[in-house]
C-alpha cells in the first residue's frame, strides 16, 4: 500500500507567497512521487476557531482550492477535498479529544497566540484545534504532512495523540512527521516575524501583478546597504553604519537567497562589508523573479475561474474519495473502543 500524505490550509483567503513556498510546493514535489497518495484539502473547519464572516468563509473556501489548482495541485494525483464535508474528521476529533488534556492544548503557543489575538473568543472549538488537525491526518493514517515550521507543535500532539491511542486501544496510527521545503519559513515584509494573511503588509499573494509585487518590496525596510554582519548563516544579524540592526536587511537576504540563489547572497554579503548594497537594484531584479515564478500560476487561476464547473466536479468527486478514506478508519477506530 502507498504512504499517506495530507495536508490543509485554513479558509481564512487568497494564498501567499509563504503558504506557497512552505506548504503547497511540499503538497506537490509529494503528489509527483509515485510512492505517495496525497490528500490535500481545505481546512473549513479550523477557520471558524477564530471570529469568522459566513460569506467570507463560502468565498474563501473555494478560492483555497482554485489556488491549490492554479498552483499546480492535480486532480488526477490528488484528492482534492473540503474539510467539513467529510463529517469522520469531527467525529475522529471528538474521539482524540478524550485522550487530550487540558492543560496541554492551554500551553500551546499557537492556543496563546490566537487568545492574545482575540481575547473573547477563548472557545472550546479554539482548545481542541490540535485535536482536529490530528484527526484530519490520522483519519487517512497518513504519515507525511507537508506544512511549514510554525505548525511544529501541532504535529507533535498529532504524534502523541497516535501513540496514546495505539496504547490504549491496539490502533495502528503512523507517528506522522512534517515534510520540510527550502521555504518553510518565509520572512514578514516588515521584517519581523513570518509572513501571514494576518499581518497586513506582511505578504505577497500569488495574484500580485508585477508592479505591485515591485512596490511591496520596495518597502521592505532596509537600512544603508553598509554595515557588519555575524553570525554567518541562518539567524544572520546585519547592523548598519549607523549601529541600527536591520531586520528589513535580514528578510531581504532571505528572499535573496531563495530567489537568486545561495551565492548571490553571499555575493551581497560581502558587498554589504565593504563598498555597500545597491538596494533598489536589487529590489527590483527580486520582483521581477518572485513575478516569474507566479505568472504561470495566474494564467492558469484565470482559466479555472473562467470554469466553475470543472472545479465543482474536481471537489465533488474529492469529498466522495475522502469519506471513503476515511470512513474505513473510523469503523476499525470505534470498533477498538467499543462504539461498534
Ligand atoms: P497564515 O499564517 O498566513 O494564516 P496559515 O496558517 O493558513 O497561514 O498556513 C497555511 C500553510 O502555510 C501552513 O502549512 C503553514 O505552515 C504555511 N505557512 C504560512 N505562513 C508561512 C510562512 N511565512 N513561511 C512558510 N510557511 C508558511
Ligand atoms: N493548522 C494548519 C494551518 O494553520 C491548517 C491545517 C488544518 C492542517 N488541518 C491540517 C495542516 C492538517 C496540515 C494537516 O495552516
Amino acid at each position: 500500500m502507498k504512504k499517506r500524505v495530507l495536508s490543509g490550509v485554513r479558509a481564512t483567503g487568497k494564498l501567499h507567497l509563504g503558504n506557497y513556498l512552505g506548504a503547497v510546493k511540499g503538497m506537490m514535489a509529494l503528489q509527483d512521487d509515485p510512492q505517495y497518495e496525497t490528500f490535500y484539502m481545505v481546512a473549513d473547519l479550523h477557520t471558524i476557531t477564530t471570529p469568522y464572516d459566513p460569506q467570507e468563509l463560502r468565498k474563501n473556501r473555494r478560492e483555497i482550492i482554485l489556488d491549490y489548482l492554479a498552483a499546480g495541485l492535480d486532480p488526477e494525483k490528488s484528492i482534492i477535498f473540503q474539510q467539513s464535508e467529510v463529517p469522520q474528521h469531527t467525529e475522529l476529533a471528538f474521539f482524540f479529544s478524550s485522550v487530550t488534556t487540558i492543560a496541554k492544548m492551554q500551553h500551546l503557543p499557537t492556543f496563546k497566540e490566537k487568545v492574545k489575538q482575540y481575547p473573547e473568543h477563548a472557545t472550546l472549538a479554539l482548545l481542541n484545534y490540535p485535536a482536529l488537525m490530528a484527526a484530519d491526518i490520522l483519519a487517512y493514517k497518513a504519515e507525511l504532512v507537508p506544512v511549514g515550521i510554525d505548525q511544529e507543535p501541532h504535529l507533535e500532539v498529532a504524534r502523541e495523540i497516535a501513540r496514546r491511542f495505539n496504547q490504549d486501544y491496539g490502533t495502528d496510527f503512523p507517528e506522522p512527521k512534517r515534510f520540510k521545503t527550502v521555504g518553510e519559513y518565509i520572512p514578514s515584509l516588515t521584517g519581523e516575524g513570518k509572513m501571514s494573511k494576518s499581518i497586513e503588509g506582511s505578504y505577497i499573494n500569488l495574484s500580485d501583478n508585477l508592479e505591485t509585487i515591485k512596490s511591496k518590496i520596495a518597502k521592505i525596510p532596509t537600512d544603508s546597504g553598509k554595515g557588519t554582519i555575524h553570525p554567518a548563516g541562518k539567524d544572520t544579524v546585519y547592523t548598519s553604519d549607523a549601529g541600527t540592526v536591520s531586520p528589513g536587511t535580514g528578510a531581504l537576504m532571505s528572499f535573496v537567497h531563495l530567489f537568486m540563489g545561495g551565492d548571490k547572497r553571499r555575493e551581497l554579503e560581502t558587498q554589504y562589508e565593504t563598498s555597500g548594497i545597491r538596494y533598489g537594484d536589487v529590489k527590483k531584479e527580486l520582483s521581477e523573479l518572485i513575478f516569474a515564478e507566479l505568472a504561470g500560476f495566474q494564467g492558469k487561476r484565470l482559466e479555472l475561474e473562467a470554469n466553475p464547473e470543472y472545479v465543482d466536479l474536481i471537489i465533488k468527486k474529492g469529498n466522495e474519495r475522502a469519506r471513503a478514506a476515511a470512513e474505513n478508519t473510523i469503523r476499525d477506530v470505534k470498533e477498538k473502543m467499543g462504539l461498534l
